[in-house]
């Protein structure tokens, strides 16, 4: 079965899910040949729901002996740079990357759903962190995305608005069904919190020193009492918060993977911005969509 994203990229159904057409191959190679560390940790999302910054917050956690704060890598180096994408970056362009010089413990991210990660992922004892967002807002980022990303090299003509929002809550976009995506980390949340642990990009902006020690203790690196009362957990956010982050040079200049600049990464960082781009319909049709999906799963999302 082949689509067009909004965009005109074209995707392919594999394993359930919309897989942008050049994605198969990497994604192939990564299933054969990745072999996961039970110290790895791998950050799992939907586009446009965070992922950059749970890559900086991560990659801050992780490596808070390492840097002090105001030497953080992440002052002069994309997110992207510092935690690798499996299938958009590792296996692009080798089928068997050599992966072993990664620092420890190794950082990856994904788009994928769970049900087509590597056995080697799912069967070591290596965490996954996923991070989720309200959709409408996640497609209201994901539609500005695409449109900047299409000045520089188009698939085609860019769906219009209406007309992608009908194909999105149809579960017709990269990486979609976002149900399914959300749901399959979900339930692997609920059967093996030590695995996956499941965040929301809304609680994360509510009070970010809550999820920012979650996470820490998740990876198995709790802050100490000295760290806490040292500020550390409050530095860290405030370091990878979106305006300190957005107004670093590197991230106002730079390219991402030769051709997305990495300014392209940083919008607005809000909260229900989808107000002022989709009408109280779109709303209405995104909560039907959502009670016929989640209604029993337990996951609740706030929109
Ligand atoms: P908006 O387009 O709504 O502003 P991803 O990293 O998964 O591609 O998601 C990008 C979205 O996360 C964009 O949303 C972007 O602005 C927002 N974002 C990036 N860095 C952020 C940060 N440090 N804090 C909060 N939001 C951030």
């Amino acid at each position: 079965e082949q689509q067009r994203n909004w965009d005109g990229l074209p995707m392919c159904k594999y394993q359930g899910f919309w897989c942008p057409i050049f994605i198969l191959r990497p994604l192939l190679s990564f299933q054969r040949n990745f072999k996961a560390r039970d110290s790895d940790i791998v950050l799992a999302s939907v586009p446009k729901s965070g992922t950059t910054w749970l890559k900086a917050l991560l990659f801050s956690i992780v490596n808070r002996n390492n840097f002090p704060i105001d030497q953080s890598p992440l002052l002069t180096t994309n997110s992207h740079k510092l935690v690798f994408s499996l299938e958009c970056f590792c296996y692009t362009k080798h089928d068997n990357p050599d992966l072993e010089n990664v620092p420890q413990p190794r950082l990856f991210s994904t788009h994928l759903p769970l049900q087509v990660l590597a056995n080697s992922l799912i069967n070591s004892k290596c965490k996954i962190v996923y991070i989720c967002r309200n959709p409408l807002d996640q497609f209201v980022s994901e539609r500005h995305f695409l449109l900047k990303k299409q000045r520089d090299k188009p698939y085609g003509e860019m769906l219009p608005l209406e007309e992608a929002f009908e194909l999105f809550c149809n579960g017709v976009h990269a990486f979609g069904p976002f149900c399914d995506h959300l749901l399959g980390y979900w339930n692997a949340s609920l059967e093996n919190p030590d695995k996956v642990l499941f965040l929301k990009y809304e609680d994360l902006k509510r009070d970010p020193l809550s999820d920012v020690k979650k996470i820490a203790e998740f990876v198995g690196l709790p802050f100490s009492e000295e760290e806490e009362k040292a500020g550390l957990v409050g530095e860290i956010s405030k370091l990878c918060s979106f305006d300190k982050l957005r107004d670093l040079e590197v991230n106002k200049t730079g390219v991402h993977a030769g051709t997305v600049k990495n300014k392209f990464f940083y919008r607005k960082g809000d909260v229900g911005d989808w107000v002022n781009h989709l009408t109280p319909e779109m709303a209405e049709r995104m909560k039907e969509v959502l009670e016929a999906k989640l209604t029993g799963s337990g996951l609740v999302l706030d929109i």
